[in-house]
């Protein structure tokens, strides 16, 4: 198997009212090795066969009858939509719903976990009813199709750590409660964040985390800066360079911002004066060069003042630190450690935690 091929794993953790459309991307798939079920060599393991029986037991319509063949006494390897390791281990549960025809229902039997060896997983067309989190526990998943389906209950973070996940597909997919408010892909190597993400409703998006995947391109390009709903958004150690977009100082109801360990290729030219929300930004080691003065003046000015930590060590600062500090009000962490920031520290009695070209100042 291939795996370099297939690189992509777009993870949704969220649940969405009405309609989600999720676009993956269309990777070449390969798929795990399909022995032959029933090759003679083994039959299906017993508590298997009974997580299986489980999952039919929660199923209340089978139109088509699907999962006729699934029946105690049989080897369950031989069951239809059932594939089977060497060692008689299910690997692949494929219920996909051919075009056309009506749905399973029912509840999806928490018994699935049994199915620890399973690397294949297509519900897709169907109306299940469950909790989604169960697929997070899946750890050896190379493939899950949630495409066309409907659910209850919300993706859960936990997909994150399917590390063997090369491919999921929830184009379509329809979950039934909430909005999609969290999408966390940290460390799940995808190639790049500058693709749009056509037919997704992104509008009640709070909380974005791409961290650890290496992008490398310019960070202006990403997707995400039309978004103005994001309040928490992290891409540390993504390798995103260049200028910040414009965008960004019109994103009124971000309060945190983590860009750290971006390998000093990004510049920050943008107004975030207006974002009167914004509470911390940690930029260190992504700047390729900057100036304290600068910088300082960008930072949010707003009469009630939320802003209060700053942290971009590492960033190649040049500059007098000026007193501008004064005026932001609500500032009391500023981190500027290996810079080449010279200056007057602002009086102790400001209450402001200072550390600057690696000396620590500590005040209050
Ligand atoms: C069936 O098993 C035999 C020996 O265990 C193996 O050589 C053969 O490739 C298998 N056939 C398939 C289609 O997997
Ligand atoms: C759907 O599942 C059937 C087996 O139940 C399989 O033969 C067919 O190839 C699958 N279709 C797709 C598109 O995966
Ligand atoms: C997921 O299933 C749908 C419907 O069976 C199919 O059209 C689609 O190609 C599948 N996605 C992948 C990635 O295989
Ligand atoms: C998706 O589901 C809808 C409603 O069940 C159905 O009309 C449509 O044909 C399905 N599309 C695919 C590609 O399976
Ligand atoms: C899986 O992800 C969850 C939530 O992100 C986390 O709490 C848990 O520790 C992870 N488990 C493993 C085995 O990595
Ligand atoms: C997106 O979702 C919001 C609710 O969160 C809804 O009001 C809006 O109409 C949706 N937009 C589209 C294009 O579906
Ligand atoms: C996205 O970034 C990759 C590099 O990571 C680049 O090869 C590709 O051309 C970029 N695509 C767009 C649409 O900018
Ligand atoms: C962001 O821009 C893209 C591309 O122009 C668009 O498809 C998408 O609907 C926009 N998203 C929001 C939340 O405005
Ligand atoms: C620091 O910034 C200066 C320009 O101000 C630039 O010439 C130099 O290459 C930068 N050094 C590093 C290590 O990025
Ligand atoms: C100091 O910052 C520069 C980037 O400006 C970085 O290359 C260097 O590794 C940093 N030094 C230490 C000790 O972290
Ligand atoms: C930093 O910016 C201020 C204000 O624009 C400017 O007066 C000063 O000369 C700059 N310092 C350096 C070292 O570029």
């Amino acid at each position: 198997m291939q795996r370099a091929a297939a690189k992509l794993l777009l993870l949704i953790t969220a649940a969405v009212v009405g309609s989600l459309s999720v676009f993956t991307h269309a990777l070449q798939l390969q798929r795990p090795h399909e022995t032959a079920a029933g090759n003679g060599t083994t039959s299906c393991r017993p508590h298997e066969r009974d997580a299986l029986l489980a999952f039919k037991h929660g199923i209340t319509k089978d139109p088509y009858g699907l999962l006729t063949s699934w029946r105690s006494g049989k080897d369950c390897c031989q069951w239809s939509g059932i594939t089977c390791s060497r060692h008689g281990h299910v690997v692949k549960l494929d219920l996909n719903r051919t075009l056309g025809d009506p749905p399973l229902v029912g509840q999806i039997s928490l018994s699935l976990l049994s199915l620890e060896h399973l690397e294949y997983l297509d519900l897709s067309g169907n109306f299940l009813q469950g909790l989604p989190h169960l697929f997070g526990s899946l750890t050896k998943l190379e493939y899950l199709n949630l495409s066309n389906s409907s659910f209850f209950g919300s993706m859960p973070p936990q997909l994150g750590n399917l590390s063997n996940l090369r491919y999921l597909d929830l184009i379509r997919m329809q979950t039934l409660i909430l909005t999609l408010k969290h999408i966390r892909l940290v460390g799940c190597s995808l190639p790049s964040a500058n693709q749009s993400i056509p037919r997704m409703n992104l509008t009640a998006l709070e909380d974005l985390d791409l961290s650890q995947n290496y992008f490398g391109h310019s960070v202006a390009s990403c997707w995400f800066w039309n978004i103005t709903s994001i309040k928490s958004l992290s891409l540390v150690s993504t390798y995103l360079g260049g200028r910040f977009p414009d965008a960004l100082g019109e994103m009124v109801l971000l309060q945190h911002i983590e860009f750290g360990k971006n390998g000093n290729a990004a510049t920050m030219a943008v107004d975030l004066k207006n974002l009167c929300e914004l509470e911390t930004l940690s930029i260190d080691g992504s700047l390729s060069s900057s100036n304290i003065t600068e910088l300082l003046e960008k930072l949010p000015r707003c009469s009630a003042s939320n802003f209060f930590f700053l942290s971009s060590a590492d960033n190649n600062m040049t500059g007098v630190l000026p007193n501008v500090i004064d005026q932001l009000t609500g500032l009391n962490v500023i981190y500027l450690p290996n810079n080449s920031i010279s200056g007057v520290m602002p009086p102790e009695d400001t209450g402001v935690n200072l550390a600057v070209n690696g000396e620590r100042i500590g005040h209050k």
